[in-house]
């Protein structure tokens, strides 16, 4: 439990948009540090850019999401590709009308994984709830198939993703809210999977935060801390790195690092930032994971970083 302080008394009546916080303080990641390689250049099921990935860390597992072969974005058509930590395929799963895949989350039962998903995508492509179904290799589901449960965690928010804190178990919601933006909300993974979404740990509006223009790719949390991504490729920015990553305090709702330039991957082809992740491996590292995607249209591939490097 966090100490009673009279800043925790009164940062309610301070910011009353925030839902006082019982996140326990984690270490915080320097993103100002290097990023390390995973791999470079692996080919997914599809041949589109990956937007996002996530880790089953207890039965360590990698999957991909990219926008399926074909399709177009605002059908919400996803492929979910499995990879080592190699980068090789080892299977994948179709998602037909699920969302754009800015984000989703991995959670291990048994020796089985669920993903959390968006799902039922909107006319733009995005879910405008949220899904949880077991991956099965070479299976395909839509949004309407029985094993998909589906939950809308805030009743007035009009679109949702979601990201997995696999250390502390918890999932991280950003939500849509007409009229007000883009909100977080984070939940114990035991409650969500009940289809509690009552309490949240923390709810909040993202704060306001200056970024060299780049689109948003991406997020995650682990224990206290928000990470979020933004960039675009260089067929966009004329060759121009404009990835970028900030740290938000899940206890107060305010920035606390960045945006910061990040130059990971600076030589690929393409390079387009896509997707973040926690992971901790077996060793006790735990480690911040960005994506981008490389490569011509066609032969899209993926690539993953991580910064291990963190400030007490
Ligand atoms: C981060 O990872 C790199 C490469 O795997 C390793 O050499 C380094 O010691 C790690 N640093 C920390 C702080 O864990």
């Amino acid at each position: 439990m966090q100490p009673l302080t009279l800043t925790t008394l009164l940062l309610p009546l301070l910011l009353p948009h925030l839902t006082l916080a019982t996140v326990p303080t984690t270490p915080r990641f320097d993103l100002t540090k290097p990023s390390y390689d995973l791999f470079r250049h692996k080919t997914l099921h599809d041949d589109t850019v990956q937007q996002s990935f996530t880790f089953d860390n207890t039965n360590r597992r990698l999957f991909v999401a990219q926008r399926r072969n074909g399709a177009d974005s605002s059908l919400g058509n996803l492929c979910i590709t499995q990879l080592d930590f190699g980068g090789s395929q080892l299977g994948y799963m179709h998602l037909t009308g699920f969302g754009h895949g800015v984000a989703f989350g991995a959670q291990p039962s048994g020796s089985s994984t669920y993903l959390w998903t968006e799902v039922d995508a909107n006319s733009n492509g995005y879910g405008t709830r949220l899904a949880r179904f077991k991956f099965t290799s070479g299976t395909s589901l839509s949004a309407s198939s029985a094993g998909v449960q589906k939950f809308k965690p805030v009743a007035a928010a009009t679109e949702f993703t979601c990201s997995v804190d696999p250390v502390n178990n918890r999932l991280v919601v950003r939500y849509h809210l007409p009229g007000s933006g883009k909100h977080i909300a984070v939940y114990t993974l035991s409650a969500a999977t009940a289809g509690d979404f009552s309490s949240p740990l923390v709810d909040f509006k993202i704060p306001t935060i200056t970024t060299l223009g780049g689109a948003f790719q991406g997020y995650t949390a682990y224990g206290r801390y928000l990470y979020l991504l933004w960039g675009d490729s260089y067929d966009v920015t004329g060759g121009t790195v404009n990835s970028q990553v900030a740290t938000v305090d899940l206890n107060t709702g305010l920035l606390v690092q960045g945006p910061t330039l990040t130059k990971a991957g600076e030589t690929l082809s393409f390079r387009e930032a896509e997707g973040m992740a926690i992971y901790k491996t077996e060793g006790g590292q735990t480690r911040l994971f960005l994506g981008f995607a490389s490569g011509i249209a066609g032969d899209r591939r993926s690539n993953l970083f991580y910064k291990n490097a963190t400030i007490a």
